[in-house]
């Protein structure tokens, strides 16, 4: 168990009146912990325009943003395995905070124009969003499996392409969810449990019932169902995402074909029809 630091003489003998420390010899320990001079060296714009700028900065903060909530779910899936689900939850629910604040983000391309957009897209080349492995990892949590959706990051540096690899090939958040749910009692099929983690999770009826079962029980507080909705929250933030992602394309380049070769606009939209952990969804028409 971790220990959380209490209230030091420090936090507590303070008088009102004093005032920040303003002289360092080295760096100071905000930039040597947070490493803002570094980041601020990050926004490298091929051009002038103020879209390329915000562009570029939107996109850093949305990386970050997929790391930190596949840093959560994976807090959660470990917790899960180790059968402490109000741990997990915790995970889930600071994950959900996460995503809103992503989800965001996207405010900051509202007032873009196709002009405004045109301006810099040249200065991109072949640069796509398609090519995020963050992103990418994020949606192999989610369950949302395709071995060709490696192959882009094979080159990347560090050690990003082996985590990826290794995303790809371990078991989902849903599926540490459902097997889970078969240690607490519940009849979770073994097409659910012993499936190939390489694979798409594609709906399962006996899931469904499973999840039926799961708001049946209507015991005052059941921390299950408490569970299920943090799953479904995800799964919707998830969609969000993509539909205003999918809103901002439309706004700044209608139809036109994507940087990374895709048809763009229909591309995206049959994407958005994919929906994570689908009985979730469906058990809802029984309940
Ligand atoms: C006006 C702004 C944007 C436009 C016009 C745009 C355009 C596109 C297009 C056309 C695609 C389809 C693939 C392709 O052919 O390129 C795509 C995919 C993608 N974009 Fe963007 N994008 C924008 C902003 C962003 C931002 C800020 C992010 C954040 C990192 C992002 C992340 C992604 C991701 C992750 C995909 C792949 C989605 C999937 O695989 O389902 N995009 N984008």
């Amino acid at each position: 168990m971790t220990s959380r630091r209490t209230p030091s003489s420090r936090d507590r003998d303070q008088a009102p009146t004093q005032a920040p420390r303003v002289e360092f010899e080295d760096t100071t320990p905000y930039d040597a912990y947070v490493r803002a001079s570094t980041l601020a060296t990050l926004q490298r714009t091929a051009t002038d325009e103020p879209g390329e700028y915000m562009f570029l900065v939107v996109s850093q903060v949305m990386e970050l943003y997929f790391n930190l909530i596949a840093f959560e779910w994976r807090t959660a899936q470990r917790f899960l395995r180790e059968d402490k689900l109000g741990e997990a939850l915790l995970a889930l629910r600071r994950s959900n905070d996460h995503f809103t604040a992503l989800n965001a983000s996207w405010v900051s391309f509202r007032w873009m124009t196709p002009p405004d957009f045109n301006a810099f897209r040249e200065a991109l080349g072949e640069a796509s969003g398609f090519q995020s492995f963050l992103y990418r990892h994020v949606e192999f949590l989610l369950g949302f499996k395709d071995a060709a959706l490696l192959r882009p990051h094979k080159h990347v540096a560090g050690s990003h392409y082996d985590e990826l690899v290794a995303a790809f090939e371990a078991p989902s958040l849903y599926d540490d969810a459902l097997a889970y749910l078969a240690r607490r009692g519940y009849d979770v099929p073994t097409a659910a449990l012993d499936r190939d983690h390489a694979i798409t999770y594609e709906h399962i009826d006996a899931v469904e019932d499973v999840w039926v079962q799961v708001y049946a029980d209507t015991s005052h507080g059941d921390p299950l169902r408490a569970f299920a909705e943090s799953l479904t929250d995800i799964a919707e933030q998830f969609s969000d995402w993509r539909y205003r992602h999918l809103m901002a394309v439309r706004r700044a380049m209608g139809a036109k074909v994507g940087s990374g070769g895709s048809a763009g606009l229909a591309w995206l939209e049959r994407s958005l029809l994919r929906q994570a952990f689908p009985e979730l969804w469906s058990a809802r028409t029984r309940i």
